[in-house]
């Protein structure tokens, strides 16, 4: 089945022939349709053309509209105010374009595939090896994981980058430790679950680092071997991998511990922390010395830029080498671009990461230009997100000014999600076993939905109680949304759904229909823009119309006639996949009771 276009796109493009066979010398002109409460749609493109044309506005309307092909989805156009059209669809038309989108067989409900797909190399989801992840990190990979699955529902290449900090100086004196202290990594073990192993990894690993820091603290001559130990690391020798490499293991157990939590799907090949880019560093830094694009500056490998000056004037640059020989967090950045660019054909680069780092990143991607290794035909951006505030607008903490362990906050959400869920389970006759997995699904999703419903560069507040409450914008309220439309289809026995494009609707169908019949282009806005919000907002308006819709239209009424129950079956059919779907899109499950 092929991609069904949505009735907007067909009415826009009718316009669009029509403003051309009126006004020939016109050239392509945009009709700007919009949605409207005055009608369906309003056309307002009319007035800049007639402008341009130096006509009259309200003629040109006039032309326009005889220009329009009969009998297609247009019920009535009038001609308003300065020179606006004003569009109502026929009820059919609506009717028969969500029909065909039900239809599709692939499950894409119509929803076409972008024709100038191509690959993204995603950078997201990169906690740091023996260390706990925190709420930056829990944007990151949310956020990440629902752009994902966005651009490649679109049809675009999506390679995943997790480019976990596995590299640097703290390694030498972690691996110091370990040779001094060989028995520090081994743990008593989970109970044998992913999360109980994963926290037992991270408690090792905790424990593990206190000690090395407090040694390295206070003792100068550990301090000089585990100094020692960073070059060996970073020269490759056998020993000192190994033990690097239990590091990295163990972390990744909790890793996995905590995105198995997420209920997101990470896998060990697309890791590639910073590690990864070792190879490459001493070229990249090559490379950029000889074409001048790195010059020496006490000592260091630096790039400069005329904007990025610090307090004092002075400009800051960016350090590819540092005086003593070591390579940072830009080289290995820099190397990662060339991967990303040559090796992995990437036309776009995209970086999920804290707008507290955008400064670093406009610094590389100008950086990687320069050396010619960014071109005019690949594009890099860094989807930048906000800072998670407490309920007191600080910077979220625990009472001791502590950073709140993600695996706390998590547990936390679903305990107070399952009590949502327990309150109500005994109506929807729900077994223990179902309200357990619905409280993971509803509470984990609350989280998802809570961070992918604002745009992500603004801070938002985590605020449990706000996120799990029955009513707003929440994922909740989705998804009882969702769970309601189930309950009547099976409470609709022998009635089916099926189109009646013969009906005439009430306005709160039409509403619902013509909300439904944006879904494609919102999907493509989303991609094109990476604007997961723009998503869960289309969402939150269609449940909205939903309740609506229920308010106004009984749906197994006996009073309805066997044609009306079936068309509102459909609907609200069509619906629940739509809020599925979406749902889906943005990593969030929809329980079919709940
Ligand atoms: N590991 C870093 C952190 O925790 C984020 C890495 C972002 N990605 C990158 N390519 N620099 O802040």
């Amino acid at each position: 089945m092929a991609s069904v276009p949505s009735l907007a796109s067909t009415l826009q493009q009718q316009l669009a022939d029509a403003l051309t066979a009126a006004l020939p010398d016109a050239g392509a002109a945009d009709p700007l349709l919009r949605r409207s409460d005055r009608a369906d749609f309003q056309a307002n493109g009319i007035l800049a053309l007639a402008k341009k044309l130096k006509g009259n506005p309200r003629e040109l309307a006039a032309q326009v509209t005889a220009a329009l092909p009969a009998g297609g989805p247009i019920k009535d156009i009038e001609v308003s105010g300065p020179g606006f059209l004003n569009i109502t669809l026929t009820d059919r038309a609506i009717v028969e374009t969500l029909a065909a989108r039900a239809a599709d067989g692939e499950g894409r409900l119509g929803v076409p595939l972008k024709d100038d797909a191509g690959t993204t190399v995603i950078d997201y989801a990169q906690p740091n090896v023996a260390k706990e992840m925190h709420v930056g990190h829990l944007r990151s990979a949310v956020i990440g994981d629902a752009v994902v699955r966005i651009l490649e529902f679109t049809g675009e290449n999506v390679v995943r980058r997790h480019h976990i900090g596995d590299w640097g100086t703290q390694f030498g004196m972690l691996i110091q430790y370990l040779i001094e202290h060989p028995g520090a990594l081994k743990h008593e073990g989970g109970a044998g679950d992913a999360a109980s192993d994963g926290e037992a990894a991270m408690s090792t690993l905790n424990r593990v680092y206190k000690e090395s820091r407090v040694l390295f603290d206070s003792d100068e001559e550990f301090k000089a071997r585990s100094r020692d130990r960073v070059v060996a690391l970073q020269a490759g020798d056998p020993e000192t991998l190994e033990l690097w490499h239990r590091f990295v293991d163990e972390s990744k157990i909790y890793f996995h511990s905590v995105f198995d939590k997420l209920d997101m799907e990470i896998h060990d090949p697309d890791i590639v922390g910073e590690s990864g880019y070792n190879d490459m560093l001493e070229e990249t830094c090559r490379i950029l010395e000889e074409t001048g694009v790195a010059v020496r500056s006490e000592g260091a490998l630096c790039v400069f830029f005329d904007d990025v000056k610090g307090p004092d004037g002075n400009k800051v640059p960016l350090i590819v080498k540092k005086t003593n020989g070591g390579y940072g967090y830009a080289a290995t950045d820099l190397s990662a671009v060339r991967n990303r660019v040559q090796d992995l054909k990437a036309d776009t680069l995209l970086y999920v990461v804290d707008a507290r780092q955008s400064l670093h990143f406009r610094m590389v991607f100008e950086t990687a230009r320069r050396a010619g290794w960014l071109s005019d035909d690949v594009k890099a951006v860094q989807l930048a997100f906000g800072t998670v505030l407490g309920k007191d607008g600080k910077p979220f903490k625990t009472r001791e000014g502590e950073t709140v362990r993600l695996e706390d906050l998590l547990d936390e959400a679903v305990t107070r999600a399952t009590a949502v869920v327990r309150d109500k389970a005994e109506k929807v006759g729900l077994s223990e076993e179902e309200i357990v997995e619905n409280g993971r699904y509803v509470g984990i999703g609350a989280v998802k939905y809570a961070d992918l419903s604002t745009s992500a560069v603004r801070d938002y507040k985590f605020d449990l109680d706000q996120m799990v409450a029955l009513h707003g914008d929440t994922s909740v309220y989705l998804q009882y949304a969702y769970a309601r439309i189930q309950s009547i289809l099976r409470k609709a026995g022998d009635a089916v759904p099926a189109a009646h494009p013969e009906l005439e609707l009430a306005p709160a169908e039409r509403a619902l229909g013509l909300h439904l019949d944006q879904f494609g282009e919102v999907l493509a806005e989303v991609g094109a823009g990476y604007e997961p919000h723009k998503l869960a907002a289309y969402l939150y308006q269609l449940a909205s119309h939903l309740t609506t819709f229920y308010d106004q239209c009984q749906v197994l009424s006996p009073d309805n006639a066997p044609e009306v129950v079936a068309n509102r079956l459909f609907l609200v059919e069509l619906t629940a996949r739509t809020l599925h779907q979406g749902m889906a899109l943005l990593g969030i499950r929809t329980p079919e009771r709940l």
